[in-house]
């Protein structure tokens, strides 16, 4: 794997961690900010950048487990880079602020220790590896350890990939290959699911389909972010949102909320 040299002492200072218990044992100041309570997932003020372009700056808030945040904002208001940041990738790279999720620090955790501690990101562009059939794709998700939902199971809950099971994923509709993509996810045992546009260039019935999917993924007690353009789809399924722009927030609260304001979607989400 290619890490940069940040990564590596990152990577060793986990692992110091690990070896001593400190993860476990978090001190008082870790767990609790101006006297809040812990939450199941909290970004505290992240900044990223991607080489010298200061892009996520400071974002900041709390999940509970299970909730479903829609993470909104115009284009290149920063919600690719806020999802990239929290899975660890090293692009951008996080300099300053502090990941939580379930006690583990993922601020000082490498993009392959973030998944093996249940945090999957679903890209845009949904990965699908081309010459693999579905089946293949998901049997190569459970290379590694901890594996979630056997595929028996996947396929009980996603009949059309039943179907296609041998066929190649990359000649599977859009659709299917955005639940190609979240099963993928479940195929591995997670806990947080980092949704980068999922509904994009699907017809409304997918988009219905792929929405009980996350329904039925919520009811697991798998707690979601969804980036969308088509916000008020997300906004009728999030519990919470959370409003970019400018790589910064300028809204954060419950889901209605931005569903009964005209003007804050207006001027920040244009619709
Ligand atoms: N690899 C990169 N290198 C440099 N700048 C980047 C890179 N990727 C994104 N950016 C910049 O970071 C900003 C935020 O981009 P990002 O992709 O996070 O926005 P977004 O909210 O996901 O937008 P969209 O709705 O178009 O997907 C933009 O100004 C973009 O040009
Ligand atoms: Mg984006």
């Amino acid at each position: 794997m290619n890490v940069t040299t940040k990564e590596t002492v990152e990577v060793s200072m986990s692992n110091v961690e690990e070896a001593s218990g400190i993860k476990s044992a978090k001190t008082q100041s870790e767990t609790a900010v101006d006297g809040q309570q812990d939450k199941y997932f909290s970004c505290r003020s992240i900044h990223a950048y991607y080489g010298d372009s200061y892009i996520v700056q400071g974002v900041d808030f709390d999940m509970n487990e299970g909730e479903i945040l829609a993470l909104l904002g115009r284009n290149g208001a920063g919600k690719t880079s806020t999802l990239r940041t929290i899975a660890r990738m090293s692009d951008p790279l996080l300099r300053q602020g502090e990941i939580w999720m379930d006690g583990n620090a993922l601020h000082t955790a490498a993009s392959f220790e973030a998944a093996r501690l249940g945090v999957a990101l679903v890209p845009e562009d949904r990965c699908i590896i081309q010459g693999l059939s579905v089946e293949e794709n998901l049997k190569l998700a459970q290379i590694a350890k901890p594996v979630g939902w056997p595929l028996e199971k996947i396929f009980e809950h996603f009949p059309r990939l039943a179907e296609r099971r041998r066929q190649d994923g990359i000649t599977l509709s859009g659709g299917e290959q955005q639940m190609l993509a979240v099963a993928r996810a479940l195929a591995r045992d997670i806990k947080l699911l980092l949704l980068d546009e999922p509904y994009e260039g699907l017809a409304p019935v997918i988009v219905q389909e792929i929405e009980r999917i996350l329904v039925e993924i919520k009811s697991l007690g798998i707690t979601t972010i969804i980036v969308e353009q088509n916000a008020i789809a997300a906004l009728k399924l999030a519990d919470s949102a959370l409003i970019l722009d400018s790589g910064e927030v300028v809204f954060r609260g419950a889901a209605q909320e931005v569903l009964d304001d005209e003007n804050l979607r207006h001027e920040y989400l244009a619709i």
